[in-house]
């Protein structure tokens, strides 16, 4: 029985956890800098930490199909987890894309730190504030979801005491096999 996803799985989950705490970050404080060169650097930098989440999305899940996962709980638990887990992976493709259709409703090409430009395909819609408003909420429930998942860890790691948290975080100790109560 695999007690822990595979030390790829491992590495993105991480890598992307600090990516997307770091792009939720920037959008938030980049909505302080006034209109200029700096709000235009600020959103840049979103736009690339956002990009390189949405990069990993398809490497993270040929990771999965191709390194497995332990196995599910029983119950009501494992199929909250699953739920969850479906949820969160929908969500870190869904908002970067989102962001990326704003990047591309705007009148004028949307620079990227001098890096390149994202062409405004999408402006002759004329939906970029529905879109900005779509992004915005999908951050949030984004948030939203991240924090449950996180609670549900921790209630794993200090209420059960199982193993669960092991499975992503392999440099806790583990006294018991996978999933079993300690
Ligand atoms: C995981 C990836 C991402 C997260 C978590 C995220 C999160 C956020 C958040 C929290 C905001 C502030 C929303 C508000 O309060 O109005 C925001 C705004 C924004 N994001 Fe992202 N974002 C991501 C990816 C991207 C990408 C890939 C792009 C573009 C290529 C992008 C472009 C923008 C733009 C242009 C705004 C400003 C919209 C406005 O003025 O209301 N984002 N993002
Ligand atoms: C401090 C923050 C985080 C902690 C402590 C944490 C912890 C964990 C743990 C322990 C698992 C294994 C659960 C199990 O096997 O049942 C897991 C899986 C997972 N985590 Fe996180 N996580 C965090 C942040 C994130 C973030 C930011 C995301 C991305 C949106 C994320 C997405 C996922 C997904 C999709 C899985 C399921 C993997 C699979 O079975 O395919 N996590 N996480």
């Amino acid at each position: 029985m695999q007690p822990r996803y595979s030390i790829a799985s491992i590495a993105l989950h991480w890598t992307m956890a600090a990516a997307i705490g770091a792009a939720w970050l920037l959008g938030q404080l980049m909505e302080d800098v006034a209109r200029g060169p700096d709000r235009i650097a600020a959103t840049g930098t979103h736009a690339l930490v956002g990009i390189a989440v949405l990069a990993l999305v398809l490497p993270r899940l040929l990771a999965r199909l191709l390194g497995g996962a332990p196995p599910a709980e029983e119950g009501w638990q494992g199929r909250a987890a699953r739920a969850g887990h479906l949820l969160l992976y929908a969500l870190m493709a869904a908002v970067p894309l989102a962001g990326l259709a704003i990047a591309m409703s705007g009148r004028a090409p949307f620079p990227v730190l001098g890096l390149f430009e994202v062409p405004p395909l999408l402006a002759p819609l004329g939906l970029r504030k529905l879109l900005e408003g779509v992004h915005e909420v999908l951050a949030n429930v984004l948030l939203g979801t991240i924090i449950l998942h996180v609670v549900a860890t921790l209630w794993h790691a200090v209420i059960r005491r199982d193993d669960i948290a092991a499975r992503m975080l392999p440099w806790l100790s583990r006294r018991s096999p996978a999933g079993a109560p300690r």
